[in-house]
């Protein structure tokens, strides 16, 4: 057998297995209270050979815990062992045989996937409402894997202008080297978006909600435009989850999160997933498997383990996200408050009409401060960490200006919607009194 032979069967074979327990249904949040959109289209759920739960009783907490995992792990363990293993024995040439052809689904060699990669792909698919999901090292390696499988020379890709500005550089910089045009429009002008159209464009990219500024897409239209032009669309929505919001239900072609936010939610992994139809996701994991930005096991096993209580820590971030983007903006230092779930901000029926939650992330202004008085309350506050990332379980504190756009030209954070006096603070799941308190105390100094 060449080793050509080998990649090729191997590129079939990269499909999911119906070894899961419960499987990927659209249907499945039971305890959402989001309307289920008037676009959505039932997926059709994946196999679950053993049947054993209806996955359409069942709420986001009950997946977090037991989607996508094998009932009966080796040995009995209730948590998947982890499967330190670069690579897996075939018996006999027999048995090799079997799996070239697609007569058994197991696996190979680790960059193609892993047991542990299996079910938390499985888990995060039943999470999404997604036939797939695909797994990268971080976020960025998500976006890349996508976007290289999905564009070529000539092809054209329009971006709402908040989306994460790494995302927009790798396009204007690096995919530009191969020839594919990127066009920016600003976030929410569907009119600039459809104008932007060209027949050679083959993807529409927003977040929602936005960093920092926290604006919302309605994604119904946003998922129809794509189709009227028959152009596929991808939202980032690291910020909502899929405990706050999932696209796919509302025709989205393809979901990103960087799962080193709230999917992992310990501040300790990195991680990315791409979630989708498994058709439209085939060219992309067998690239995947070329590139090769794949986890560790040991790092799928902490992935996993953070996913069990996924939903239960977004409901604490929901809460604490609120409450104490309510204090802020009663509070007389605080300029403007940009938080989905507060009245005020420009896109909170849209946020109302699709979200459960709003999340964790705020940013705000402080009123008549300049960047070192800002700077001031950022290092008064004893609770938050300065830090980089959002969604883990500590909350961290950090002002835009000096972590993320400290190397941009002044017209180019004025650009963004840089303020020198903003304030960016992803709410972790302490105690919201404690929290509070704190800030207050920030305020004050
Ligand atoms: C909205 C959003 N998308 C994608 C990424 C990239 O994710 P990662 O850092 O896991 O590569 C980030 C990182 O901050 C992000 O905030």
């Amino acid at each position: 057998m060449t080793k050509n032979m080998t990649i090729d069967s191997d590129a079939t074979k990269l499909g999911r297995t119906g070894d899961s327990v419960i499987s990927a249904d659209t249907n499945s949040d039971s305890d959402c209270t989001a309307e289920t959109p008037s676009a959505a289209k039932p997926i059709s759920p994946k196999a679950s050979p053993r049947g054993l739960v209806n996955e359409q009783l069942l709420g986001t907490s009950t997946q977090c815990v037991h989607s996508g995992e094998q009932r009966q792990k080796a040995e009995g363990s209730i948590t998947a062992p982890i499967y330190a293993a670069s690579t897996f024995t075939f018996d006999s040439t027999a048995s090799l045989l079997r799996f070239v052809n697609g007569e058994e689904d197991r696996e190979e060699y680790g960059r193609y996937g892993n047991p542990n990669e299996k079910s938390v792909e499985a888990k995060l698919a039943a999470l999404e409402g997604a036939e797939e999901a695909i797994l990268y090292s971080s976020g960025m390696a998500a976006i890349v894997g996508l976007l290289m499988a999905k564009l070529s020379s000539g092809d054209e890709i329009v971006f709402f202008d908040q989306c994460y500005h790494r995302s927009r550089e790798f396009c204007a910089k690096h995919l530009s080297r191969f020839g594919v045009v990127t066009h920016q429009v600003p976030t929410g002008d569907f009119e600039a978006l459809e104008a932007a159209i060209t027949p050679r464009t083959k993807m529409l990219v927003s977040e929602s909600p936005t960093n920092p500024h926290l604006t919302t897409i309605d994604l119904e239209k946003f998922a129809a435009v794509g189709k009227s032009n028959e152009v596929e669309t991808l939202i980032d929505a690291t910020l909502a989850t899929p405990f706050n919001i999932k696209p796919i239900a509302y025709g989205v072609d393809y979901v990103l999160h960087s799962a080193t936010k709230y999917l992992g939610g310990h501040n300790d992994l990195l991680a990315g997933v791409i979630c989708g139809r498994r058709e439209q996701l085939e060219s992309v994991r067998s690239l995947r498997g070329v590139l090769g930005g794949v986890n560790s096991p040991h790092n799928l096993y902490l992935l996993e383990r953070g996913l069990k209580t996924f939903a239960l820590r977004m409901q604490r971030h929901n809460e604490n996200g609120l409450a104490i983007a309510e204090f802020l903006e009663n509070h007389p230092r605080v300029d403007r408050v940009y938080y989905p779930g507060l009245k005020s901000h420009p896109s909170h029926d849209s946020a109302a009409a699709q979200m459960r939650g709003y999340g964790g992330l705020i940013t705000f202004t402080v009123k008549d401060a300049d960047w070192e008085e800002t700077s001031r309350i950022v290092d008064a506050a004893k609770i938050p960490r300065i830090a980089a990332s959002l969604g883990g379980v500590e909350s961290l504190i950090e002002q835009p200006l000096v972590m993320s756009y400290y190397h941009c030209t002044p017209e180019d954070r004025v650009r963004f919607g840089i303020a020198d006096n903003m304030i960016r603070m992803s709410c972790g799941i302490e105690d919201t009194d404690d929290l509070i308190a704190d800030l207050k105390q920030a305020l004050q100094a």
